[in-house]
């Protein structure tokens, strides 16, 4: 049985891939900083002795090699949206991809997958992108059996990104798009991201970048359309002066899990659609077919009034 070393796996693409990998007999283990946070939901994704869940700092090299030492494939998952003052993109998305690429060779692992994220060599002036491209270029220099995907966003019940949205759009009356919510994406459903990954194992696939995309293209416009006909909500919806959310994202900046940083404005100007210059999991056949609006009605009934049955009530 091969055995697999996550990092960030309690994160949402984590814990809906240990289902599928332990489902295919991998045998997993999860590295978390918060053993008694996540422990009960990680260990709860698969069979019991199929997932080993271990807690650890991941800069603690001694810790690093007993983990390496007997592993066949390492994936990391491990990665931030905003930066504080512990927990820079520098020290997260560079150092840490540079120490575990490096560990990937001393064991001689046979694959280390990479989770970067669509776009990122575009948004030259963000923060997050540039860390991105960077751990993406140590990762290759030190261990040339990587894969590094580049997903869009990806949703599911279990994301921030859908259900923040949902609950924004219930509580707001009026809700700001930021470059006219022109900015496109190719969201990428968390099941069908996960089935890559796992043929990505599978059938050895050895490509070293590429972009993983949905079977739609939708502008963030739309996507909010589709997240206010599903909750069953009419908003307003205006278009931002960029000055003006910059500067609501500078106070944003000041809260414990900030809302919208200045970074992450300045990524969204820049669309989030295949480059061109790479493959992607179609070319592959690798497609991801789960449509956004059929998998969002599956739990957007939780920000409807009256929940689930609301409509059948009032018949
Ligand atoms: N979700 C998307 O739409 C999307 C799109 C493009 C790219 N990506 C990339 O895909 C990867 C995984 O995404 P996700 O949505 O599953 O992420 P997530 O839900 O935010 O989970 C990331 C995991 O990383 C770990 N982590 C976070 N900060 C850490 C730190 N300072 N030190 C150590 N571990 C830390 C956490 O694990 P513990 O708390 O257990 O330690 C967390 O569970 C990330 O690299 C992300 O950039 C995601």
């Amino acid at each position: 049985m091969k055995k697999v070393l996550i990092f960030g796996g309690s994160g949402q693409i984590g814990r809906h891939l240990i289902r599928k990998l332990t489902k295919e007999n991998y045998l997993v283990t999860v590295v978390t900083r918060n053993y008694h946070k996540n422990g009960a939901i990680l260990k709860t994704q698969g069979n019991p002795g199929y997932i080993d869940v271990v807690e650890a700092n991941i800069f603690d090299e001694e810790k690093l090699d007993d983990l390496f030492e007997d592993k066949d494939i390492c994936i990391n998952l491990v990665g931030i949206l905003y930066e504080d003052k512990k927990n820079t993109f520098k020290n997260i998305h560079v150092n840490f991809p540079s120490l575990i690429s490096t560990k990937c060779k001393k064991y001689n692992l046979k694959k280390l997958i990479h989770i970067s994220a669509l776009g990122v060599e575009r948004a030259l002036d963000s923060k997050y992108a540039i860390s991105k491209v960077q751990g993406e270029k140590n990762i290759i220099q030190n261990f040339l059996k990587t894969v590094i995907l580049r997903p869009s966003i990806i949703y599911s019940v279990d994301d921030n990104f859908t259900t923040n949205l949902m609950t924004i759009l219930s509580l707001l009356p009026i809700f700001p798009l930021y470059y006219n919510g022109k900015t496109k994406f190719s969201p990428i459903h968390v099941s069908n991201f996960c089935e890559i990954i796992l043929k990505i194992i599978n059938k050895n696939i050895s490509d070293q970048i590429i972009e993983c995309i949905g079977p739609e293209e939708l502008s963030f416009k739309e996507i909010i359309k589709k997240l206010l006909i599903s909750i069953d909500k009419k908003r307003f919806l205006i278009s931002m002066p960029i000055k003006i959310a910059k500067l609501s994202a500078f106070f944003f900046e000041k809260l414990p899990k900030p809302l919208l940083t200045r970074d992450q404005l300045n990524l969204l100007k820049y669309d989030n659609i295949p480059s061109g210059d790479y493959k992607t999991n179609n070319d592959l056949g690798l497609e991801a077919k789960l449509k956004f609006e059929d998998e969002i009605s599956k739990y957007s009934y939780m920000w409807k009034k009256g929940g689930e049955y609301s409509k059948k009530f009032n018949k």
